[in-house]
């Protein structure tokens, strides 16, 4: 492999004073550089890429490998080297197998573990499986990390289509998260839901704890109001939870992808399984096009390929995401953990130190609260930040299109706006429009220029129903994996959480004043003592 890396900044150099607008000189553009596929556009004529840089992107994706590497993870191969495991999430989403690994097919487990999700949340939700005080009004996801983000945005998500029990999701150990998530839900009609891959996680051991404490007053046995979604069904055994009300899942699902399976089960439990089925008919949809689809018009990659271009490439460290549908609001905060924890590393799978920079910083809100707070800075601040429009063609109000016509408009606008910009000559002449003229104008004039030429995509789907969130969430799941194999990113491991987690239970102690913390340097010693000082600890 050449220097792929230097062509594409010298690509981009060569191009960098080029107006994205004057590209549009070519009638195909639009065309040209955008992607459909089952029923989702993705667009992605609204950044500098061209044509030289599509044909270098994609010499990259496959010199890195990107097409065996993905092959290796639908075939079950241990391609999480760092834990030694294989990555099959998509085989919780599967139809039916064999899926192999280390020559044993998991689809059996698979089916089985589907099917007993699937009966125990058609039981929640017709009333066959009760709590103490009768049916059950509500369903408490007690989790963090994956064991929430997933499930907790998701559900939101398919709001037109519950018709369960309401679903709450509680993460922090703050305790105002369970206090007010408790307030007003009766513990004989609560089902409390304890989502951990390692059930080991502080966090939710401590609110599952004191959610078994709230609710032990008012029922017989806390317990038969609890259910476990874990590996690790010894612990979730010890807590009490009986063995035919843990639903498992195997190491070779990572706890940001787990969504498809037991992680999944408040989902289950709030949009009933056609439903569930449905969004992992989705995912299926999404993970034959990208196996199947040629890398220039698959769309994992192609999001993969102008995330690299914007963040590695020219230099743009962080990737706004910006739906453009409120039930998509947790969105940005999912793909924090997807992106982030996968993506966030300076090692290479190899050990040796990453050779270009990791997965850019994402964050984001949904359009149109965000162009009311933080697109000034996008619009007219020094840095460029790279925007990742989302946007539904129709959506789920009939007697509201008004709503949704705006909703789209605003959306196309925004695209628009970033890569138009306003000239200084413009802004003159609004001005002078205003009856201003002289010194002032000049003055007022140039607080209204925006440079413009700022990139942005746009996917478009045609609603958001079940089969369109499998679709995204899959895109995205793939789109991290991709970006992965080209930085040479080991994907599925996350050993950047572990120092603070360690440090946090070395520090309890401190804080309890049971240990002294003579070791700890002198910032962290004077924090704990003003906090011991205040009291409340
Ligand atoms: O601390 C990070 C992490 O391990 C995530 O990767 C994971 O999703 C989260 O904690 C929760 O873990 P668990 O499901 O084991 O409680």
């Amino acid at each position: 492999m050449g220097d792929i890396w230097g062509d594409l900044r010298a690509h981009s150099a060569a191009k960098s004073g080029r107006r994205i607008l004057d590209l549009f000189d070519d009638p195909a553009r639009a065309d040209t550089f955008s992607c459909r596929a089952d029923g989702m556009l993705f667009d992605y004529s609204k950044t500098q890429i061209d044509k030289g840089a599509v044909s270098l992107l994609l010499e990259l994706a496959r010199a890195k490998g990107v097409e065996a590497r993905r092959d290796a993870m639908f075939g079950g191969e241990i391609i999480n080297e760092t834990e030694g495991r294989a990555v099959l999430h998509t085989a919780l989403r599967a139809a039916s197998g064999p899926i192999r690994v280390a020559g044993e097919d998991v689809m059996p487990g698979v089916l089985e573990t589907r099917a007993r999700c699937f009966d125990f949340a058609e039981a929640v939700r017709d009333g066959r499986f009760q709590g103490q005080g009768g049916t059950y009004t509500d369903v408490v996801n007690i989790g963090i990390g994956g064991s929430d983000l997933g499930p907790a945005m998701a559900t939101l998500a398919l709001a037109p289509y519950h018709d369960g029990p309401r679903l709450r999701y509680v993460s922090n150990v703050d305790g105002a998260d369970i206090n007010d998530t408790l307030q007003g839900l009766d513990p004989k009609r609560t089902l409390v839901v304890v989502a951990s891959k390692t059930f080991t996680t502080i966090e939710t051991m401590t609110n599952a704890r004191t959610t078994r404490d709230w609710m032990a007053p008012h029922v017989t046995d806390p317990s038969a109001q609890f259910a476990a979604l874990s590996s690790a069904a010894d612990k979730a055994g010890e807590f009490g939870i009986p063995a035919e009300r843990v639903f498992g899942f195997e190491d070779w699902v990572g706890g940001r992808y787990s969504l498809w399976g037991p992680i999944g089960l408040g989902i289950m439990i709030a949009i009933g399984q056609a439903r569930f089925d449905e969004f992992l008919a989705g995912a299926r949809t999404m993970d034959t096009h990208f196996q199947q689809a040629d890398l220039a018009d698959n769309l994992p990659v192609l999001l993969a390929l102008v995330g690299v271009w914007h963040n590695q490439v020219q230099g743009h460290t962080t990737r706004a995401v910006l739906p453009y549908d409120q039930r998509l609001s947790r969105l940005p905060a999912y793909l924090q953990q997807l992106e982030m924890e996968s993506n966030g590393k300076s090692v290479a799978m190899d050990g040796s130190d990453l050779a270009v920079h990791s997965g850019p910083v994402v964050w984001g809100e949904p359009g149109t609260n965000g162009q009311h707070a933080f697109y000034q800075l996008i619009h007219q601040g020094t840095r460029v930040v790279p925007c990742e429009f989302l946007v539904a063609a129709k959506g789920h109000e009939p007697d509201l299109t008004h709503h949704h016509r705006l909703l789209v408009a605003n959306c196309l606008a925004q695209s628009e706006a970033l890569m138009r910009g306003r000239s200084l000559d413009e802004a003159r002449a609004l001005m002078a429009a205003k009856g201003l003229d002289g010194a002032e104008l000049e003055r007022q004039a140039a607080h209204r220029v925006f440079p413009g030429n700022r990139p942005s995509t746009t996917l478009l789907y045609e609603q958001l129903t079940p089969f369109t969130l499998g679709q995204i969430i899959a895109l995205y799941e793939h789109r991290v994996f991709v970006e992965g194999v080209i930085l040479g990113i080991n994907s599925f491991d996350q050993w950047g959480v572990e120092l603070g987690k360690e440090l946090a239970i070395a520090l309890e102690p401190v804080l309890t004043g049971a240990e002294d913390g003579a070791d700890k340097d002198g910032s962290t010693r004077a924090l704990v003592a003003a906090a011991r000082a205040a009291g409340g600890i």
